[in-house]
């Protein structure tokens, strides 16, 4: 089993991270190659499709280079994304726009045009979520409806990672957990939703053929094995969506298991297994849709997660326009210093609209309270604190849902910082455990390869050789009694916020 390799490649949004792990999961190497995301307006969200793909191809070959296995030791690669995205091509496979990605949210008018064409209790009983502007379906819709020209030149539509997976293997081809959240799959079916594509007038020929995440959806070409020091034939699994896989490499496959995700987003995801006819507990589905409900990696289980649009992205938005680029350990050791409350600071996290719990394009962020005593560093800590409400948000609804959990797994480059990891627990009032591999995405997708490579037989069993819990951080409950006065007021502001925010959006 030494001599056996896996590639997990995590294609995020500030950037593409590709690693070689070992059958047990240690990381062999790993490079990342960072690209921009473009924001034409307040509100838009593009990334070019082939930033993504040059990325994956030069993060391979720099891990096959660097680590100096023998590519035919590789049994299997697993793909992750950021998911949503919009990937249109021609008939020559070529991309027609930039892709309008996951935290867009300028589709407003085509979440009503969805509504009214499927009918809002439909569309949740069949896509197990109401229309959302983050999603892909409404972003087809806008380009139809405001490019009729490249529209009508569209004939595949594909996620981030199934355009990476195109170019490595020439299969147009997605897995339930992504396709979830195109707002086109029949969520408890797990196939595309005829109903839901005639409704909205979209061709069913131009979506990739679905399969389970562990499943091979096609080997490397030539093309790509030259580009990359691959062997030509290596097997592609399936893969998932960011947090799906990231639930893998975090170790979380059963029910009663949740994780947190500090990522570009934040997460707060919980496990659901199907129920005695292996079929997904309609109680399982939010009829106010605030979480999501979505396949998950483990063939015929599911998932539900509440999203904060921007968590590590109200930090990193910190630092770059208002911290002068100090490295992050300075600013958790400023930050750190700060009494709870950020002496008496809130913020609010919905830099890009808010889906969990407002389901809002419109709201933005906001500082509330600011004084002249204020510095810097004191709004940074309100920005951590926002980011965990915000969270403590999430968990509410899965908890009233009746997800309970009694630990907190945790992953996303975000949760590196241990005044983050330790504000969760304060604030979840739940232990906060680490894994070794703080790769989570892409260790989970390494797992899933493995499965469909005959490693491991199953899922549970990849994760349970793959993935080593590490650090816990228990919660102090005095701390909590802090955090609360806090959260109370936080929890007040989006309400009393919200007109102001829509006339904003509005001008
Ligand atoms: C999930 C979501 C984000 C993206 C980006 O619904 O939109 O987690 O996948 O990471």
């Amino acid at each position: 089993m030494r001599s056996t390799y896996l590639i997990g490649i995590d294609l995020g949004t500030s950037g593409t991270k590709t690693i070689l792990f070992d059958a047990e999961g240690n990381i062999i190497a790993s490079e990342s190659k960072e690209y921009p995301m473009y924001q034409p307006k307040n509100g838009w969200a593009e990334q070019d499709a082939d930033d993504w793909a040059q990325a994956g191809f030069a993060t391979i070959k720099a891990v096959i280079g660097k680590s100096g296995v023998s590519p035919s030791h590789i049994a299997g690669i697993g793909i992750s994304g950021q998911m949503h995205g919009l990937v249109m091509l021609d008939e020559e496979g070529r991309p027609l726009r930039k892709s309008i990605i996951w935290c867009d949210q300028r589709t407003a008018k085509e979440c009503e045009e969805i509504t009214d064409r499927v009918g809002q209790k439909r569309l949740i009983e069949i896509t197990a979520n109401p229309a959302l502007t983050g999603f892909t379906a409404s972003k087809i819709l806008w380009v139809r409806n405001n490019e009729p020209e490249i529209y009508n030149k569209c004939r595949h539509i594909l996620l981030p990672k199934d355009y990476l997976r195109y170019r490595m293997t020439g299969e147009f081809a997605t897995e339930v957990s992504d396709a979830s959240g195109m707002q086109l799959l029949d969520v408890p079916k797990r196939r595309w939703s005829r109903e839901v594509l005639e409704a909205l007038d979209i061709e069913p020929s131009m979506l990739g053929k679905v399969y389970e995440s562990p499943e091979v959806t096609g080997y490397v070409t030539q093309e790509c094995a030259r580009a990359t020091g691959l062997k030509a034939g290596t097997p592609v699994v399936g893969g998932a969506g960011d947090n799906a896989a990231a639930a893998l490499g975090v170790g979380v496959y059963k029910d009663g298991m949740a994780f947190t995700t500090i990522g570009t987003s934040g997460v707060v995801y919980a496990h659901k297994e199907p129920d005695a006819e292996g079929r997904l507990d309609p109680r399982a589905i939010d009829p106010l849709g605030r979480v999501h409900t979505f396949c998950c990696a483990v063939p015929g289980a599911w998932h539900v997660m509440g999203v904060t649009q921007a968590a590590g992205l109200s930090r990193s938005w910190f630092r770059h326009n208002i911290a002068g680029g100090e490295p992050y350990e300075q600013l958790d050791a400023e930050a750190a210093k700060i009494p709870v409350g950020a002496n008496r600071l809130l913020y609010l996290p919905y830099l890009m609209g808010e889906r969990t719990p407002h389901l809002d394009p419109d709201c933005r962020g906001a500082f509330i309270g600011l004084s002249a005593i204020h510095t810097k560093y004191d709004m940074l800590r309100a920005v951590m604190e926002g980011v965990v409400f915000s969270l403590k948000d999430c968990l509410d609804i899965l908890t009233d849902m009746g997800m309970n959990t009694t630990k907190m797994y945790t992953c996303g480059g975000g949760s590196k910082s241990t005044l983050w990891r330790q504000m969760l627990a304060d604030v979840f009032r739940l232990p906060v455990v680490t894994v070794k591999c703080t790769e989570g995405p892409a260790l989970g997708v390494a797992a899933l390869a493995a499965v469909g490579a005959g490693i491991y037989k199953d899922v549970p069993e990849a994760c349970q050789t793959m993935v080593r819990d590490d650090m816990l951080l228990e919660p102090d409950p005095a701390m909590w009694a802090e955090y609360e006065k806090y959260y109370k007021i936080f929890r007040d502001l989006y309400p009393a916020l919200k007109d102001s925010f829509a006339r904003l959006a509005g001008l």
